[in-house]
């Protein structure tokens, strides 16, 4: 019987971590996509939810239109998604800067 509590007990402590894990890596990413938003120039450009420049576009709801794949590819690479993109290629991101970016603009 207490071997059975035991076991239960001992698999709710290991969820439990799990789930914090995963919401904390989720709030770390959002944060690196923020600073990297700013620090990469992205905000003066773009504005995000009323902050930021104006020669791009709004960045606020994009996530609700493209998908995480286009966007990844247009930083990437602009021209390749559209050949009359005036928008610089950000090529020297690693892909889990963009991503991070990513998590920050769908936040
Ligand atoms: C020098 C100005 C400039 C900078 C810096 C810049 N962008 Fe852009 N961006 C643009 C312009 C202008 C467009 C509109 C399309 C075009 O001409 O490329 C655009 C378009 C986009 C789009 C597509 C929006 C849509 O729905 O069509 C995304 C996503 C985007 N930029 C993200 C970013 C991110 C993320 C960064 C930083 C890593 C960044 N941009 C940096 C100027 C810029």
């Amino acid at each position: 019987m207490n071997i059975i509590k035991c076991n239960t007990c001992f698999l709710l402590v290991m969820v439990t971590i799990l789930a914090m894990t995963h919401f904390l890596s989720g709030c770390s990413m959002i944060y690196d996509g923020k600073k990297l938003f700013f620090e990469e120039g992205c905000s003066q450009c773009h504005t995000f939810k009323g902050k930021g420049g104006r020669m791009g576009p709004d960045l606020s709801a994009v996530t609700n239109t493209r998908s995480d794949g286009w966007i990844e590819s247009y930083i990437h690479d602009p021209k390749k998604e559209n050949p009359q993109a005036r928008m610089p290629s950000f090529n020297k991101l690693s892909s889990s800067k963009r991503k991070a970016i990513i998590a920050f603009l769908k936040n």
